[in-house]
């Protein structure tokens, strides 16, 4: 009689075009039914269309049949959002083993090839988490910023988008190419003179991921682990809003982060926004200062200020948490037009009158080192 065993054997052989992976290791291979010496099975297509159905059933039968198999039924069943979720699992679970496995090995055996270890403690990397008690407030836009103005003046940066569900900063900065693969290794994307690495990198046509908690801090640990950063001055973390468990996990798996708290003018933004900094204050990580977003419109024609969101609400947090208010950066989106090169929809130029503020909030931090 014919067993599971050999049926899966024999179509190990046949490819996935679209993950480029064996169907049995994609576990698309499902239903399997044997009756003496006849078998039955369904297997996942992923790719649309008659023709790829058609060839994938005749593949599948003449292996089989090759094997020795002859009676041999094959059904086609179309991928779903579930099928193509669980393959993004299960290949990030198995890229998780392998680097861990690897780093075990590289205890043994320390390879010089590899680049210091970036939350080692002989790093000095300057981790910054860009912080808020709540969404919408500008913390993406903060990021980029402020990580292109460090850039500006010189300085090395990483940008690590630690917001792995709603991530934003690829399309913020204009980035549509994706990272390379060197030495099995991350190269992250490089863009107004910044590295860049996303969860938006790693994720088919934006399809939302399902992921939770554990899963997603080994993600967290692998944009540490897999991806070749090389040397830098900065890392910037654009967390999630509020006080949830990714921002926890940031906390704790880099203890030596500070922290830029940001918010709105509004007195009510800045309550939520405390809660963040608590937070900061409770996991020992020093608050560097608050950024006061969309803090007043000013009218280009008269130069008069209005204060559309409220007045005072960075001040106060600032005050709240015994930090400073490193800018108050006022409303308008910045003057760039996708004719441009290096056309990023979210970054100041450096004349603008955003740009000259993250530069002065550049200066300042690096002054303090
Ligand atoms: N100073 C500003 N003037 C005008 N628009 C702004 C300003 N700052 C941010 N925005 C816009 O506000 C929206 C929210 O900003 P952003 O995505 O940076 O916030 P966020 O806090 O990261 O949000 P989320 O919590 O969803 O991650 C974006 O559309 C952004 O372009
Ligand atoms: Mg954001």
């Amino acid at each position: 009689m014919i067993s599971r065993e050999q049926v899966l054997e024999a179509l190990s052989l046949l490819q996935d075009p679209e993950y480029s992976q064996s169907l049995v290791e994609l576990q698309f291979i499902r239903d399997i039914m044997i009756k003496e010496d006849s078998v039955s099975l369904s297997i996942i297509a992923s790719r649309e269309g008659e023709e790829y159905a058609a060839s994938l059933k005749e593949q599948a039968v003449q292996t089989l049949r090759s094997a020795g198999i002859a009676d041999v039924h094959v059904r086609i069943r179309a991928i779903s959002d579930f099928d193509r979720k669980e393959v993004i699992k299960r290949n990030a679970a198995a890229s998780i083993a392998q680097s861990q496995a690897k780093q075990q090995h590289q205890h043994a055996a320390p390879s010089p090839a590899v680049p210091s270890n970036l939350l080692g403690p002989e790093s000095q990397v300057k981790f910054i988490a860009i912080a808020s008690g709540k969404g919408g407030v500008g913390k993406s836009t903060v990021t980029v910023n402020l990580a292109v103005a460090l850039a500006r003046q010189g300085k090395r940066v990483g940008i690590m988008d630690a917001d792995i569900y709603g991530f934003s900063i690829p399309d913020m900065m204009g980035i549509e190419e994706r990272p390379q693969l060197v030495d099995e290794r991350i190269i992250p994307v490089e863009r107004h003179g910044v590295k860049v690495i996303s969860m938006g990198f790693f994720v088919e046509d934006n399809a939302p991921i399902i992921w939770r908690g554990p899963m997603l801090g080994k993600m967290l640990k692998n944009f540490f682990n897999e991806v070749n950063w090389g040397e830098l001055d900065y890392m910037l973390l654009d967390l999630p809003p509020g006080t949830g468990d990714i921002a926890l996990d940031v906390h704790q798996m880099i203890p030596q982060s500070k922290e830029i708290i940001v918010t709105t003018p509004h007195a009510t933004a800045a309550f939520v926004a405390a809660r963040a900094g608590a937070m900061a204050v409770h996991t020992n990580h020093e608050i560097l200062g608050v950024v006061e977003n969309m803090s007043y419109y000013e009218c280009s024609k008269c130069g008069n200020r209005d204060y559309v969101f409220g007045r005072g609400g960075g001040g106060k947090l600032a005050e709240e948490l015994h930090t400073k208010l490193l800018a108050q950066i006022p409303l308008g989106a910045p003057d760039n037009h996708p004719s441009e090169p290096d056309y990023a929809p979210s970054i100041y130029k450096a004349d603008s009158t955003a740009g000259q503020i993250y530069l002065s909030v550049a200066e300042e931090l690096i002054n303090r080192e």
